[in-house]
């Protein structure tokens, strides 16, 4: 038994990830002998690209195994700033980088440094799910601002000024999006642009982890590029990990005004110090190799999403917002007296199906499921969710 006088307030506030409470029955199940489909990742099922992997392994045998910079691989840095500056059209420099353990630690380094207890975050909603709890972790208030399948999971101006006071501190934007797919177009982000100059005291996160990840006819625009005068306000964050298939490598970056990286950088050297040193090698390799690999994988991403999308359309009892982006489909259930941690548990008790609860990112209508499984796996999986929609 856990004995709770040894956990911190701020430890008690966070909640454990539903994601892997799911991941774990279903491996639990599995390892009965059941006959689990999970289209439950969050991350690509590609193996990451053999240049990356010989890049690494060369950088391994010539000894890049010790300490580096805090802040990150001055070599990675300037890739970051050059992609930036050249592909999303944001001007940026090395002293504007931060290179970090995945998008996740420049989330919670940004978020430490820029928060204070009592501020608030607006969160459009559904999120995703470590957005509230890496709020609370700094202190600050998560603000959800709930959208609908109704407005196709846009941001409505109107509710944002509805939720903004004089404690709003920061608004946090992801587009692609996880878990919803859609993608923020142009007119979106100019009146957002035009929401923060009117708050002048509201900072901007745009994580843009999904970017190449997004179907033939959308363009991704990063926040940056678009409000150029806001740029000490805007902070993007991004990563190596759905584009290039490389989760488990944790290389990620975090940019914007020096002021805050030099802060950031600070607190990430009295935690976790620099990146692996020869993981930042392979990053490298990704952002100065040809970037065919990547549209190879969101080429197949995309005909996965046809193919789901396609065949959720044919279900009754299922709603959705057709996604643009990233790997997911967020379907609203349209059964009466059912949660989505219920409906989740149904099917894989019943079915051998494991999907994640809406409620995990915000919206117990939906669950998510993940489309990063080959087309077999996928029709595997949709020929459950039928059987047991059909069973209610
Ligand atoms: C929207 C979003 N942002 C950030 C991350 C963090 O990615 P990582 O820390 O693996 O780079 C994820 C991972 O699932 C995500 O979905």
């Amino acid at each position: 038994m856990t004995d709770k006088t040894q956990i911190s307030i701020r430890a008690l506030s966070i909640k454990p990830s539903l994601t892997l409470e799911i991941s774990s029955k279903a491996k639990a199940l599995e390892a009965e002998g059941k006959n689990i489909c999970s289209l439950s990742a969050g991350e690509p099922d590609f193996d990451t690209p053999d240049f990356i992997v010989e890049a690494t392994l060369k950088a391994l045998k010539e000894g890049k195994t010790r300490y580096g910079p805090a802040a990150g691989d001055p070599e990675l840095r300037e890739a970051i700033a050059e992609k930036q500056s050249n592909i999303n059209k944001i001007p940026t420099k090395a002293e504007n980088v931060l290179v970090t353990n995945g998008g996740k630690q420049a989330i919670y380094n940004l978020l430490q440094v820029i928060l204070n207890p009592g501020d608030e975050v607006l969160i459009p909603s559904p999120y995703w799910l470590s957005y509230p709890e890496i709020t609370l972790l700094a202190g600050a208030k998560p603000i959800k601002i709930e959208l609908s399948t109704k407005d196709n999971f846009k941001i409505n101006i109107d509710s944002l000024e509805e939720k903004t006071n004089e404690r709003t501190r920061l608004l946090i934007l992801n587009s692609p999006n996880n878990p919803t797919g859609c993608v923020l177009s142009i007119k979106d982000l100019d009146a957002i642009a035009e929401f923060l100059r009117r708050h002048p005291k509201i900072l901007l996160m745009s994580d843009e982890i999904y970017e190449f990840l997004i179907s033939s006819n959308q363009v991704h625009h990063s926040f940056g590029k678009i409000a150029p005068d806001l740029q000490n306000r805007v902070f993007t964050v991004n990563g190596f990990a759905k584009a290039w298939a490389m989760t488990g490598w944790r290389v990620g970056y975090l940019s914007g005004n020096p002021q805050v990286i030099k802060k950031a950088i600070a607190i990430q050297s009295q935690s976790t110090s620099n990146v692996c040193s020869f993981a930042q090698k392979g990053a490298i390799a990704a952002l100065q190799g040809s970037k065919d690999c990547v549209h190879e994988m969101a080429q197949i991403y995309n005909k996965r999403r046809d193919l789901i999308t396609n065949r959720l359309k044919k279900i009754k009892g299922i709603s959705f917002v057709q996604p643009q982006g990233a790997f997911y489909v967020f379907p609203e259930i349209n059964l009466k007296k059912i949660d989505s941690i219920s409906f989740c548990n149904y099917a894989l008790e019943r079915v051998g199906l494991a999907i994640v609860p809406g409620i995990a990112f915000g919206d117990d209508n939906c669950i998510r499921i993940s489309y990063a499984s080959s087309i077999k796996t996928l029709n595997d999986g949709i020929d459950r969710l039928e059987k047991l929609i059909a069973s209610f």
